[in-house]
């Protein structure tokens, strides 16, 4: 049987993580990465081929040559800020580079795709937890091309498509291999841990009067290693030539700000410094998901995602390189 995956961005934070799940299943991972924003060392498990996702040309070949199983697109800009001073680049990537890992499968007749997509795609969900049955309402243009991409996708002939909504990728891998590094950091637990660990001063709150429990915005954090098993569970799915449809991966449970610096103190043992600042724009109150859909399709559930489990094993995994660097 066929056992090789394409992963486009697979040396990137999700998409690294997602080769070493697919290599400890048994599957061949290869990457597929521009290294705009991915790591080479990161790339473990696989061959790498360098190339721009929208490269049409390129990805059929490199697919006419594999004759892949399955597709994983993870290669994608991800940052809601940078998207509203960019929206053409994220419409470019994240749509057109769907478009163009669409035609190169159906070119070559690969049939299963699993899409990196976004609880973005929802914005201002009116009800919490968020199920897969809300309506799709973006609030920034990232969330917008997420939401594309999955149209993209859904509409691509002969092409079955799982997309994985996920609500926040956070934690890393316990054995340290790889972790979350992206430059420049934006993202909470990172920044917290650079906080704990002394590299950066403070951590600024983004907004402190939300309509929340404590005043700072609730998010629901998924280890990386779960969204990682989604997409080896949703690869098996399409396998058994199973329908597509969209998935959101998340816990149920939302989390503050403030929550998520008292667990950083609890697992490191030192002191976060706060300051409080305005909100970010694009950023909801809250977003939690309603995760039954992936539970009872996949079988999949999100058993490391506690919020101490992900934090602990953030701070394992970033220890990892200052050991080296020791
Ligand atoms: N936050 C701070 N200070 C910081 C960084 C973040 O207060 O220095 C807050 C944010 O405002 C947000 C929460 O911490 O409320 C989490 O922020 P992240 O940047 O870690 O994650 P986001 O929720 O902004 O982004 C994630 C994914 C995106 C996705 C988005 C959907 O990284 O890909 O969720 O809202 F689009």
């Amino acid at each position: 049987m066929n056992k090789t995956v394409l992963v486009t961005g697979g040396a990137g934070y999700i998409g690294s993580h997602a080769c070493k799940t697919l290599a400890q299943a048994g599957y061949a991972p290869v990457v597929y990465d521009d290294l705009s924003t991915g790591h080479p060392e990161f790339v473990k498990w696989g061959p790498l081929i360098v190339g721009d996702v929208r490269d049409r040309t390129r990805l059929a070949d490199v697919m006419s040559l594999l004759q892949p199983a399955a597709v994983m697109h993870f290669a994608a800009k991800s940052l809601v800020g940078e998207s509203f001073q960019n929206p053409d680049l994220y419409h470019q990537v994240n749509a057109g580079g769907t478009t163009a890992v669409v035609q190169a499968m159906q070119r070559t007749g690969c049939e299963s795709l699993i899409l990196s997509s976004s609880c973005a795609v929802y914005g201002n969900a009116s009800a919490a937890p968020i199920a897969e049955d809300q309506a799709i309402d973006p609030i920034s243009p990232y969330g917008a091309s997420k939401a594309a991409a999955e149209q993209i996708a859904f509409s691509a002939y002969g092409i079955r498509t799982v997309a994985l909504r996920y609500f926040n990728a956070a934690g890393g891998d316990p054995d340290g291999e790889i972790y979350e590094w992206h430059e420049p950091e934006t993202h909470l637990i990172p920044i917290v841990l650079d906080v704990a660990a002394g590299t950066r001063p403070e951590l600024s709150i983004f907004g402190v009067d939300y309509p929340t429990l404590d005043g700072t915005a609730v998010r629901d954090y998924v280890h990386v290693l779960d969204i990682a098993d989604a997409h080896v569970k949703a690869t098996r799915y399409l396998g058994q030539g199973r329908a597509g449809l969209a998935l959101n991966l998340g816990t149920a449970t939302g989390h503050s700000v403030l929550e998520v610096v008292r667990a950083a103190e609890r697992v490191t043992g030192r002191r976060v410094r706060i300051a409080n600042t305005a909100a970010r724009p694009g950023d909801p109150p809250s977003l939690t998901a309603a995760p039954r859909k992936a539970m009872e399709t996949l079988g999949w559930s999100p058993r490391r995602s506690t919020l101490d489990n992900v934090v602990a094993d953030a701070w394992r995994a970033y220890q990892v390189p200052e050991t080296m660097a020791a």
